[in-house]
């Protein structure tokens, strides 16, 4: 079966007020993810939200929660990220000293299992999980906010990485987080990326729906990897 490329919008850029009207423009535009940001106020400057949150809205959609991890030693809360209604759960390189331990906490869960690395971070810290993962993060912003610009030499980065899972001779997916707007999304489409995560260019308060609609239509415009 032909592979789709993934339109993940990021709730972080999302209304809290009203989160599940928001929830329900981005699915009623077809996208089969919500990215779920939480963040600890130590491994990035600001915070987030966490469990309650990603418990309350799991019953109102049967969307894919990719979760992402931007917290020290992730680890310690694998367990109940999983429990409380993640599908996948991504980690990042920086924050534990027991990268591989992390990500086989997340397999033994039943998950799937990601990696992220902030911009720079080289992508050699992938080498001997690389065959243990089911998606690489290249974070094309530095972690913390949403609305920031695109760090372009991300391009080339995700260029690698995708040469290297082909050389593999694995279908990882690829995400990309950061920056994404109809401009750079053709740009990381075309290097490799196959997941893309967007929260401003989507939830902007008034036009949620067709804002995803239009991302998704330059998704399908090109092949997925
Ligand atoms: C940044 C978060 C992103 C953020 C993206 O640290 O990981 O997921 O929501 O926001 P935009 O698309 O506005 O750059
Ligand atoms: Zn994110």
């Amino acid at each position: 079966m032909e592979r789709k490329n993934i339109l993940a919008p990021s709730i972080l850029s999302a209304n809290f007020v009203n989160l599940g009207k928001d929830i329900e423009d981005v699915v009623a535009a077809g996208c089969e993810w919500l990215h779920i940001d939480v963040m600890d106020g130590r491994f990035v400057p600001s915070l987030s939200f966490a469990m309650p949150v990603i418990e309350s809205i799991r019953p109102v959609t049967d969307t894919f929660f990719d979760v992402h991890l931007m917290i020290e030693n992730p680890e310690q809360y694998v367990e109940q990220f999983a429990r409380c209604g993640a599908d996948g759960i991504t980690v990042h390189a920086e924050a534990t000293n027991h990268l591989h331990r992390a990500i086989y906490q997340i397999k033994d869960t039943g998950k799937r299992a990601g990696v992220a690395l902030n911009p720079a971070t080289p992508l050699d810290v992938l080498d001997y999980v690389m065959e243990d993962l089911d998606m690489v993060l290249i974070m094309t912003v530095n972690p913390g906010f949403g609305g920031q610009k695109y760090i372009p030499q991300m391009t080339e980065k995700i260029r690698t990485i995708r040469r290297k899972a082909m050389e593999m001779g694995r279908q990882i997916d690829i995400e990309v987080d950061g920056g994404i707007k109809e401009y750079t999304l053709r740009m990381v489409l075309e290097a490799g990326a196959n997941v893309c995560v967007a929260g401003s260019a989507v939830f902007d308060g008034k036009n949620t729906k067709e804002n995803a609609e239009r991302l998704r239509a330059i998704m399908e415009e090109y092949k997925s990897f």
